[in-house]
């Protein structure tokens, strides 16, 4: 199996073998780091970050990973480049070919990062777009394995808005592994028609399955993994918060959801949450609205069935593997 010279821009276009071979080399890059192995790889060559969205854990995983591998590392973002502004997609992706080995870019338009991988030559990783978030599911998945030991008939709920680029990918990404997903969520918020059509052909395939219900108690009955995200994703108006929340309340991830879901059944968010004051979108959403927690309350991301920080540190583990397997023959 070999990735070498490929471009990760969905889930889409990796089969489940593929996402398997991933899967693998970042257990083993993880363990080689827990262990203090050097894994440098990639001495000598350099990748560029491009980010037009803010970020935490993509930033740092890509900047740490790169590092770790050997690579020489650049940020850029849209203040400090001339991307889009003052030079085209496919201008810049032909100038940043010339320089670098791999590009990452976390953005808007799915077709942008299309474009950086058609014109640059030279593997391009999404970061995530309004569309998907490919990157977080690898980090999801090994994190899923991690904690119930096995993907396939995997059952996972996704409540929340789940028509957003990581409900999206959830979906692909369930349906490539054999599992289970559910979108349990309001009929606005289900992933658009012709993406879902895709994901069941998808499970068809690998025994797993596709269901949307907007019935709470429905979309949480035995469920392995209770998953969920903001409700206003990054590039979306302040003036869709009153709906949103109207919409999505009902759809919170609770100590009721846990009650119904499996014994030992897992929390999941990509992070970052609003699950307390902690935060001045969680403080300003409090004086206009009240609500001291949304997407998730913040008894059940403090309990023990929460793995968030187990999935953050692996979104590190798994883009190191995209990576090394798309610059090496590895
Ligand atoms: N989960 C995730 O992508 O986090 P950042 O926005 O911090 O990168
Ligand atoms: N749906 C969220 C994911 C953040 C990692 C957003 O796009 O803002």
């Amino acid at each position: 199996m070999t990735l070498y010279g490929r471009s990760f821009l969905t889930l889409l276009d990796y089969t489940p073998d593929e996402i398997r071979h991933l899967l693998d080399l970042a257990k083993r890059l993880k363990r080689e780091k827990h262990l203090r192995i050097g894994h440098r790889h990639l001495m000598g060559r350099n990748i560029v970050l491009l980010f037009e969205k803010t970020s935490t854990r993509t930033r740092c995983a890509f900047e740490v990973a790169g590092r770790d591998l050997g690579m020489g590392v650049t940020f850029l973002d849209p203040v400090s480049s001339q991307m889009g502004k003052k030079e085209s997609i496919e201008d810049t992706a032909r100038v940043l070919g010339r320089m670098y080995d791999g590009i990452e870019y976390r953005g808007f338009s799915q077709n942008t990062v299309e474009l950086l991988a058609k014109y640059s030559g030279v593997p391009v990783w999404n970061g995530l777009t309004d569309q998907f978030h490919p990157t977080q599911m690898l980090a999801d998945l090994l994190t899923i394995e991690e904690q119930l030991g096995r993907l396939a008939g995997v059952r996972l709920t996704f409540m929340g808005d789940a028509r957003n680029n990581v409900a999206n990918s959830l979906m692909v990404a369930c349906a490539k592994m054999g599992m289970h997903f559910t979108a349990c969520a309001p009929e606005a918020l289900f992933p658009a028609e012709d993406l879902v059509r895709a994901a069941r052909e998808i499970a068809e395939n690998t025994g797993g399955s596709v269901t949307l219900t907007s019935d709470v108690a429905d979309g949480t009955r035995g469920a392995d993994v209770l998953y969920t995200d903001i409700w206003v994703s990054m590039g979306e108006p302040d003036s869709v918060w009153k709906e949103r929340i109207e919409l999505l309340q009902p759809y919170q991830v609770n100590a009721a959801a846990f009650e119904n879901a499996a014994d030992c059944a897992i929390f999941m968010h990509c992070l970052p949450s609003y699950h307390d004051l902690g935060t001045e979108v969680g403080r300003e959403i409090h004086e206009k609205f009240g609500l001291t927690e949304m997407e998730v309350t913040n008894e059940v991301f403090e309990s023990k069935r929460s793995v968030v920080f187990d999935e953050a540190e692996n979104r590190l583990h798994t883009i190191k593997a995209v990576m090394l397997a798309t610059l090496s023959r590895q």
